[in-house]
């Protein structure tokens, strides 16, 4: 298995869902790992799996505030000297047709999707560039690729995030830092289990490998594109859905 001994890790949006099994993969790996999430939740999964001996903690972090991402960036460095491995994993959705989408649904996806990214980057890309060294991946989609009905705003963060990664990757190539993305399919998580009963299954009846994606699935492809032995792979958004659509 992939190791990840003596590398500090932050994943956004590690209260729940994907964020939360990639912080759980990390750490098995040997990972110390620093969980942001807007939820308080986010302490009860770090203290979860730090029941393990896993070397997790939570802070309470907006990825969307400047202010907040570069305080708990300070605090990370002040106590760990470096920062590996960044997750962009943190995501919203606020679907709704065209027609009807306000302003604010726009908006919100938009700044926590799309401009976080900038904000998070921004704070991290200085020490791995001074460290030499660095892994960052963020969260694509498949809807950022085929489209979905009622998520013009969602779709066009995602595949921004391809766009932002193909151009990063060039810029930060020669500090030893690779940029790369994940594009899960359809998977299990809160953000799925919102939807009805019916759209589920039939989103399943669509999936070559006849289920529905685990956060474990995503796990691993984080996990690969954050190890060392990745370091040949930068620019790309790996696709993680079942077959559902092949690239
Ligand atoms: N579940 C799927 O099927 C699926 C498919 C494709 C892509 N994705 C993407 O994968 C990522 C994780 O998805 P998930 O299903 O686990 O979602 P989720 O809603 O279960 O978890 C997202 C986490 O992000 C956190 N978050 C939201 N806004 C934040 C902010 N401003 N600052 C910090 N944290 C914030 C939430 O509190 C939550 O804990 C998202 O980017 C999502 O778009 C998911």
């Amino acid at each position: 298995m992939i190791r990840l001994e003596g590398q500090v890790a932050i994943v956004t949006g590690g209260a729940r869902g994907i964020g939360a099994g990639i912080c759980e993969l990390f750490c098995k790996a040997g990972a110390t790992v620093a969980l942001w999430d807007v939820l308080d939740s986010g302490a009860e999964t770090a203290a979860r799996i730090a029941q393990s001996g896993a070397s997790i903690f939570y802070q309470k972090v907006d990825i969307t505030s400047k202010s907040e991402v570069e305080a708990a960036v300070a605090q990370l460095i002040e106590k760990h000297q470096k920062i590996d491995i960044l997750i962009n994993n943190a995501g919203v959705i606020r679907d709704r047709s065209f027609l009807k989408m306000e302003q604010s649904d726009w908006d919100t996806v938009m700044n926590v999707n799309l401009n976080a990214l900038f904000i998070t980057c921004k704070a991290v890309v200085p020490h791995m560039k001074a460290a030499g060294y660095g892994r960052i991946v963020s969260a694509s989609s498949i809807n950022g690729f085929q489209g979905a009905f009622g998520q013009t705003n969602y779709a066009a963060t995602k595949a921004g995030i391809a766009g932002f990664t193909r151009a990063l990757c060039k810029e930060l190539g020669r500090y030893g830092v690779t940029v790369n993305a994940v594009a899960p399919g359809f998977i299990k998580s809160e953000m799925t289990d919102s939807m009805p009963k019916a759209v589920i299954e039939q989103q399943i009846a669509q999936i070559p490998v006849g289920r529905i994606g685990t956060v474990e699935d995503m796990g691993y492809a984080y996990l690969f594109l954050a190890s060392k032995e990745a370091g040949y792979i930068s620019g790309i958004t790996l696709h993680a859905n079942g077959g559902a659509m092949p690239m």
